[in-house]
């Protein structure tokens, strides 16, 4: 505080923007622990939108609870901070939100068109909404909730760029030449198992295989071909999923229970 009031008596700028980029602000803190998920002005990527009304909290201690809890069975992790940094992180998180409206309702596609073509694409072949679909792939019943629009759209167009590791695919190669390649589900000094789309686990004792690697590219094909339009109707429908967590987490987050 000192240092801004400091600025802005001699209007030295600079000092201004030290101020900003000094460890230990909420602005700074916000950089290095939440800027990746978050996205830097709070715009989103693979953690949801934090420039919008939020949906877990209602004012600043709210933001603090979140900060601290986390929120269990989604992808939010907890943190711990000092007093003085979680009131920084907090204010500054809040200041982004403040004000803003729901981002709910801006869809950037046509939800029901999106739905159909999700099944027509075969997607419910590796991944679950709700009660339906396969496991093969992450769950997205909360996808909406948890991830930005821009983020959703590059999953399907570009799913090599961001793959979290614990869906890194593995591919091994048996001694009698053939190929396996599926979810790595384990892998111990001896063995390796993998899941296939078909949802069946297969054990590969490693002296008995040429070479296990993992891979770079996804499991999941790119979706490259897909006109504007129905990649926005796709992304439209993920946006609309934000099925509740599991165990009513959401209100403990929230802090109803
Ligand atoms: C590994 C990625 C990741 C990191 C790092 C992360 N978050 Fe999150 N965060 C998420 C996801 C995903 C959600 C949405 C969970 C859901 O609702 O399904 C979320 C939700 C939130 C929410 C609730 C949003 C709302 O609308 O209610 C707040 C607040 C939040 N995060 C703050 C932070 C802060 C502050 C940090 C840094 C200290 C941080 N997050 C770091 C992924 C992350
Ligand atoms: C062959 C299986 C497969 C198919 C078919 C498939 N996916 Fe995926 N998908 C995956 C896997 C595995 C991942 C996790 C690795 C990654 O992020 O690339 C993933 C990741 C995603 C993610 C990111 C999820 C998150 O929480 O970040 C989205 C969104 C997604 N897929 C949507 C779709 C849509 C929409 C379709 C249909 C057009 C589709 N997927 C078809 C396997 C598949």
């Amino acid at each position: 505080m000192k240092y801004l009031l400091l600025a802005t008596l001699f209007t030295a700028s600079p000092l201004l923007i030290l101020k900003a980029e000094e460890p230990g602000t909420g602005e700074a803190i916000y950089r290095s622990n939440c800027g990746f998920c978050h996205g830097t002005s709070g715009e989103g990527g693979r953690g949801s939108k934090l420039n919008v009304k939020l949906t877990n909290a209602d004012n600043v201690d709210g933001v603090k609870r979140i900060i601290s809890k986390g929120i269990a069975g989604t992808s939010m992790p907890s943190f711990r901070f000092q007093g003085d940094e979680l009131n920084a992180l907090a204010e500054h998180v809040w200041s982004l939100s403040k004000g803003k409206s729901s981002d709910a309702v801006k869809l950037v596609g046509d939800a029901q068109a999106g739905e159909k073509l999700y099944g027509k694409l075969g997607c419910a072949n590796c991944h679950r909404v709700g009660e339906k679909g396969s496991d093969y792939g992450p769950e997205l019943t909360r996808v909406g909730a948890a991830r930005s629009a821009e983020y959703l759209r590059a999953s399907v167009t570009k799913p090599n760029e961001d793959i979290p590791p614990q869906w890194l695919g593995a591919k091994v190669v048996q001694k009698n030449g053939s190929v396996v390649e599926g979810h790595r589900i384990n892998e111990d000094t001896f063995s390796v198992q993998l899941r296939g789309i078909d949802m069946k686990f297969r054990m590969f004792l490693k002296d008995e295989v040429t070479s296990v690697e993992t891979m770079k590219k996804s499991l999941m094909p790119a979706y490259s071909k897909l006109t504007e339009k129905e990649l926005n109707d796709l992304v439209g429908y993920m946006q609309t999923l934000k099925g509740a967590i599991a165990g009513g987490e959401a209100e403990k987050a929230k802090g109803i229970h």
